[in-house]
This record gives structure tokens, C-alpha cells and sequence, in this order.
């Protein structure tokens, strides 16, 4: 017989085979998730340690004492893998994302991570005021959900591109442009429920490979739309034989509830 879980209105979620537990109802959501094959380019791009100069500004910005960390829309869970891997054991990891597919690879990212697939816009599914640290890396931000699950002294860590962020392939690998304007926006989208603390701006340098051109631009939202022989093609069209350069270029914002 499965595993399943239960909540006090007495609903029974089932534990999937493969580590992570669905809180979708049967009528499910109309917010495009990332595919399996979108997985396996991010998987790609991080197991080759390109993104880990925001790893590690993610990990750092957790506060050390922070016991319950979620990631909200976690993707493959990586970055919730990074934060627990330099913390004590007591440190718990709580990976959200509409995607099975994500859902699958976070519960494999770390031992200590729980895997959920679930709605951000209807819910992050965790109590009122249980979570130290919240992450948003990428992702969509539910501001007044972010509000009621992060307990007195917990922080929200939030990733944004900034205009320069691999702008060198965005145009030749039919990537979406990031628009100006999106750590402004963050400033906004904060005001009134959050304070800012710190902003720290993450960048380097790549050297891309073909098959890691088209993995990154696969990864994001051109993975919707081109299909992988249209990546690699543009990809070899950029760099050939050889390998082409962009710029990791982000802002790690840590904020914490207003008041
Ligand atoms: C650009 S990816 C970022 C993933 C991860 N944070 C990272 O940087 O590797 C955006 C993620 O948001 C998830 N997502 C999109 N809409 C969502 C929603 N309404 N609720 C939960 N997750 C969602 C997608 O499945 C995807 O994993």
C-alpha cells in the first residue's frame, strides 16, 4: 500500500514514489510548470557549478541560527540543497513547486529536504509564522503568503536578474530579454509588508560550452517555446568549436516583515 499524508479536515495527499507529496486538487492549476526536459538542462548547468557564485550568496544570506528554510518554487531544489549543506543537521529544507518534475528532483537534492508540489498562488503550504528563511530565486513571488509563513526575526531571500544578466546570448539564443526595471519592482512589490535589509549584486564571467548555451536558454521560459535541436542549433551558430561567454549578473535582496 503507498504512503500518504493527512491534514485536520481530514484530506489524504499521497506520497509519490519518487519523494515528494502533491497538495493539488483533482482540478489541478492553469500556471505553466516546468517540464522534465527543462529539469535536466538546469540540472546540467548547475552539476557544472555555473551558478554557483549565486548558490553561495543564496546560502550566506540565510541566517545561520535559521531552523525551517523554504524554497518557493524551488525548481530542482538545488539552491535549498546549498543552504543546508554548510548548516547544523537541525536545519530542514521545505522545496515548493508546481512541477513534478522539480518536485522529483528536489526530494533527491538533499536528505533533509521535503518535497511538495503545490500552487504558490493558492497557498505555500506550511503554518502561520513557521519558517526562519523563505527563497524566491527566479521565481514568482506571493508576497502576502511569504508574509504569513515567515516567523518574527525570518528573512526572505529573493533572486532577480538584472538587465546585463546573460544579455551576450539572450538575442542569438532566443532567450526572453530581462526587463529594466525588476529590482525596482521588487522594491514595490515589498513596500508596506517587508523591509529591505541588504541587497549584494552577484556576478562572473562563463565560458559556455554548445551543450551549456543551449541548456541555459533551455532551461528558462525559450524552453517553452524552441525545441532542443532549435538550441543547439543557435548554440553552435554562437560559439561553434568553441565555447562563448556571458555574464551572470543578479541582485540576492534579503528582506524581513515590515514593523
Ligand atoms: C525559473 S524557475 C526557477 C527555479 C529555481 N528557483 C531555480 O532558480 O533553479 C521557476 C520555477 O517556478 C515554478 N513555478 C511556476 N509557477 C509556479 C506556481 N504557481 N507555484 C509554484 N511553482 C511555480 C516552475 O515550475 C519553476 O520551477
Amino acid at each position: 500500500m503507498g504512503r500518504s499524508m493527512g491534514c485536520p479536515n481530514g484530506h489524504r495527499f499521497d506520497l509519490a514514489k519518487h519523494g515528494y507529496v502533491s497538495l493539488l486538487s483533482g482540478k489541478g492549476t492553469s500556471h505553466r510548470s516546468d517540464t522534465p526536459e527543462m529539469v535536466a538542462s538546469r540540472t546540467a548547468v548547475f552539476n557544472d557549478g555555473l551558478y554557483d557564485p549565486i548558490m553561495a550568496a543564496v546560502a550566506a544570506a540565510v541566517p545561520a541560527g535559521a531552523g525551517a528554510v523554504v524554497d518557493a518554487a524551488a525548481g530542482t531544489g538545488a539552491y535549498l540543497a546549498a543552504a543546508l549543506s554548510d548548516s547544523a543537521d537541525r536545519r530542514v529544507g521545505i522545496a515548493v513547486d508546481l512541477s513534478k518534475s522539480c518536485a522529483r528532483a528536489a526530494a533527491r537534492s538533499h536528505p533533509r529536504v521535503v518535497s511538495v508540489v503545490a500552487d504558490l498562488w493558492a497557498q505555500i503550504p506550511i503554518a502561520d509564522r513557521s519558517a526562519d528563511a523563505v527563497l524566491s530565486v527566479f521565481a514568482p513571488r506571493n508576497v502576502t503568503e511569504t508574509a504569513r509563513v515567515l516567523g518574527t526575526g525570518g528573512r526572505w531571500v529573493i533572486v532577480t536578474p538584472n538587465p546585463d544578466h546573460l544579455a551576450e546570448i539572450v538575442e542569438p539564443m532566443g532567450m526572453l530579454r530581462v526587463g529594466d526595471g525588476k529590482t525596482e519592482r521588487l522594491a514595490v512589490d515589498l513596500a508596506g509588508s517587508f523591509e529591505i535589509c541588504s541587497q549584494e549584486r552577484v556576478s562572473a564571467r562563463l565560458d559556455l560550452t554548445t551543450a551549456r548555451l543551449a541548456d541555459i536558454a533551455g532551461m528558462g521560459p525559450a524552453g517553452f517555446h524552441r525545441t532542443r535541436p532549435e538550441l543547439d542549433a543557435a548554440a553552435h551558430a554562437l560559439a561553434g568549436d568553441t565555447t562563448a561567454s556571458a555574464t551572470l549578473d543578479v541582485t540576492v535582496t534579503v528582506a524581513r516583515l515590515a514593523g
